[in-house]
């Protein structure tokens, strides 16, 4: 069994769709979520779905190895990153080297790094008038939005369409590209 575990900071609708798919599978697992908003929508889901939370704060994520300790000891062989939003840190970098996966709302690298996340994204992607926008699964190295892109799909923007409309095209593209992306992935190492 090949185990992941989701870190999130946010809604954790993707988090859910990735519980769900692998839910009868024999051949991966999603353990438990870490998260660092202690208010953020996952951790409800995760009690729905039966999965334990993890909730951290910024010095034990970024100043020690508590969570890579975790990760090790239960097992985790790759680290999905689904809505969330701190850099990941060397150590955790190092722990899990091209383990560790990331999902965009945008086409990188156009509309990627720091600040640049949610409905920021969409609104600079409206403001700039373009015509397309899509999802970016990529490895995770030590800056944001960087490492290698495994995968992309994309999205038409129609001339009326406003950043939340945007936001739900880009949201079923994550829904039935991500969890497919990471099974391929998980079972091809
Ligand atoms: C997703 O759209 C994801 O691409 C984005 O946060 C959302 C999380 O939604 N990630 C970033 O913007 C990272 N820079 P969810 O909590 O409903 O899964």
């Amino acid at each position: 069994m090949k185990r992941i575990a989701i870190f999130a900071s946010g809604s954790g609708s993707n988090a859910e769709k990735i519980v769900n798919y692998f839910e009868s599978s024999q051949q991966i697992s999603v353990d438990f979520f870490l998260t660092n908003n202690a208010q953020a929508g996952i951790i409800e889901r995760g009690k729905k779905l039966g999965v334990p939370t993890i909730v951290f704060d910024k010095k034990t994520f970024t100043r020690t190895d508590k969570i890579v300790n975790i990760l090790k000891k239960q097992g985790i062989d790759w680290v999905i990153l689904a809505g969330f939003l701190w850099l990941i840190p060397d150590n955790l970098i190092k722990a899990y080297p091209n383990r560790i996966i990331n999902i965009h709302p945008a086409l990188l690298p156009k509309y990627g790094g720091q600040g640049m996340w949610g409905h920021f994204v969409h609104e600079a992607v409206l403001a700039n008038k373009e015509t397309e926008s899509g999802i970016t699964i990529h490895f995770v190295n030590e800056h944001y939005d960087e490492g290698k892109i495994i995968f992309q799909a994309k999205c038409e923007i129609a001339a009326n369409d406003s950043a939340e409309d945007i936001a739900a095209k880009v949201q079923v593209l994550e829904h039935k590209h991500f969890p497919e992306v990471i099974e391929q992935l998980v079972l091809a190492q």
